[in-house]
């Protein structure tokens, strides 16, 4: 069983995960107005991992003998001034996820709840991947800079991007 004060946490990063896949979604509608699909489908990707992410924590706390509770997801924005733009803001709101399953994991370890600290250890592998994957599409469009060329050729690689489920998920 986890504490209520765990719960409502755990809860709280569900609806965070949940608003991620809502952030990455709105960036690949906009992808979509600019002609750029490799780009939109990169984020539609992402947006499946957040919401895995969100599922794998409602199982965990479903698992614990917990109640999800879901709250209101803020609406993201619509629009960014560049490709690059738009995975800085992906890279910034990775960070911001990272800040918050450290504080989880604080938490858990305050609580002396060494169950959720070992579970959420696979969070913060993630996050490493997480940042990593944004940040290294910062720096390739800081490369590219101006050319179509360079968008184009990454365009190409990205919509070579496809979901794969979670491990957490795969055996849930
Ligand atoms: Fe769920 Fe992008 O971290």
């Amino acid at each position: 069983m986890i504490s209520q004060k765990m719960q409502e946490a755990l809860n709280d990063q569900v609806k965070a995960e949940f608003y991620s896949g809502y952030l990455y979604l709105a960036m690949a509608a906009w992808f979509e107005t600019q002609n750029l699909g490799g780009f939109a489908n990169w984020m539609r990707v992402q947006t499946q991992e957040e919401l895995a992410h969100g599922m794998i924590i409602y199982n965990y706390i479903h698992n614990r003998g917990g109640q999800v509770v879901l709250g209101a997801i803020d609406q993201p924005p619509a629009e960014w001034d560049s490709p690059r733009k738009a995975f800085e803001n992906a890279y910034a709101h990775e960070q911001v996820v990272t800040g918050r399953i450290n504080k989880l994991m604080d938490l858990a370890i305050q609580e002396s709840d060494y169950a959720t600290s070992a579970f959420l250890q696979w969070f913060v592998n993630e996050q490493v991947e997480e940042e990593l994957s944004a940040s290294t599409i910062v720096n390739q469009l800081t490369v590219a800079g101006e050319s179509p060329n360079a968008l184009f050729m990454l365009d190409r690689e990205f919509a070579a991007r496809t979901f794969n489920l979670p491990t957490p998920l795969q055996n849930a």
